[in-house]
């Protein structure tokens, strides 16, 4: 068995991509109105809320493996530039990871995992719910979306600003940017997840407990402290007794916070651990690289990812460099209205 297979990878998986000379952006990203609101975010957001752009600049500028064309827009080009020329630096450097991967991977993950989900609902009407949603799209690029009512949830001032630039998009002659929903509906929430009324604002908006739903949380719980991140997961738990529910999540060990401890607050070294205790059970754990998570793009057998994946996961530094080992688990769980009945 090669060193690949043993990755859980195939040649045949293997994505090869030659990142682009030069960044070339769409000339609707240069419109006054655009500007405007880039100019606006870079300098009256804090890193928080920023976040949503660099995640929106990593899946536009992975757009090989991640077709996301409302991605660039949503971004700005401030975060597009930033993340591109750290890409174009670790192709210099040869490096064994490239900057954003582990965004894409993380991205392609949930999108497969929300299909696995919905099919698993067979049939009937079922809602999403993107908790932090910032500039995802979902509800635009997903085709298995149209029987799937979408909800996103987010502070204010980021879900009324993706709304306008989704509007300046829609109104320009840039046929390959006008936002065409895939999703049966969209409603945006604005909220904070620290405040405990997010539920019933959702349910303002038309969101049944008692409809099967997925939850996702990509890329949030580690901006809440721990008594929040426990919070919103236990308010997800038990509102919907009534109904299948799927939590998607992503979780930041202990030192994976440790490297930006100013921004990212809650960890769990543990989530198949965590999770029983709040209510859900069948607690299904991946780690960036493992076979469900590569999608071809971690072909290196010694990349940081496969690297960690080879050492137990109570280790908290890798015994060969004394580097801290940073994970990001990938993490899926449920709730059925039977649990509650064996309870
Ligand atoms: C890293 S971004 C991820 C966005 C999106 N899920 C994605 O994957 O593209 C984190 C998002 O969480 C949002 N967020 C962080 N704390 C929040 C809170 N207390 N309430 C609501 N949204 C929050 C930020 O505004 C930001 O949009």
């Amino acid at each position: 068995m090669s060193d690949h297979q043993e990755n859980g990878q195939s040649d045949d998986d293997k994505v090869v991509h030659s990142w682009p000379e030069e960044l070339k952006l769409t000339d609707l990203l240069y419109t006054e109105t655009i500007q405007e609101i880039h100019r606006a975010i870079q300098s009256d957001w804090d890193s928080t809320r920023r976040s949503a752009c660099q995640t929106a600049a990593a899946r536009a500028l992975w757009n090989h493996v991640v077709h996301d064309p409302l991605a660039e827009l949503l971004a700005g080009e401030t975060s597009l530039r930033t993340t591109y020329e750290k890409i174009k630096k670790d192709c210099l450097n040869n490096a064994r990871e490239i900057s954003g991967v582990i965004l894409a991977v993380r991205t392609l993950w949930f999108d497969s995992k929300l299909e696995a989900a919905l099919n698993s609902f067979a049939g009937g009407a079922a809602q999403i719910v993107l908790l932090g949603a910032g500039m995802d799209t979902r509800a635009y690029r997903l085709s298995y979306l149209k029987e799937s009512k979408v909800f996103e949830v987010d502070f204010p001032e980021v879900m009324q600003t993706k709304a306008t630039i989704l509007q300046a998009a829609a109104g320009s002659t840039t046929k390959d940017q006008h936002p065409v929903m895939t999703a049966k509906s969209l409603s945006r929430v604005a909220a904070d997840l620290r405040d405990n009324d997010w539920l019933q604002e959702l349910q303002k908006v038309g969101f049944e407990p008692e409809q099967n739903t997925v939850w996702i949380l990509e890329g949030i719980l580690y901006y809440l402290s721990y008594s929040d991140a426990t919070e919103v997961l236990k308010i997800i738990a038990e509102s919907c007794k009534l109904a299948h529910t799927v939590l998607l999540a992503d979780f930041m060990n202990k030192q994976s916070t440790a490297l930006c401890s100013s921004i990212f607050r809650f960890y769990c070294d543990w989530p198949e651990q965590l999770l029983p205790t709040l209510g859900f059970s069948d607690v299904k754990l991946s780690q960036i690289g493992d076979p469900d998570a590569h999608f071809g793009l971690l072909h290196d057998p010694l990349n940081l990812f496969n690297r960690l994946r080879s050492l137990p996961r109570s280790l908290q530094t890798n015994p060969d460099d004394g580097t801290p080992c940073c994970r990001l688990y990938l993490v899926q769980a449920s709730r059925s209205p039977t649990q509650d009945i064996q309870q």
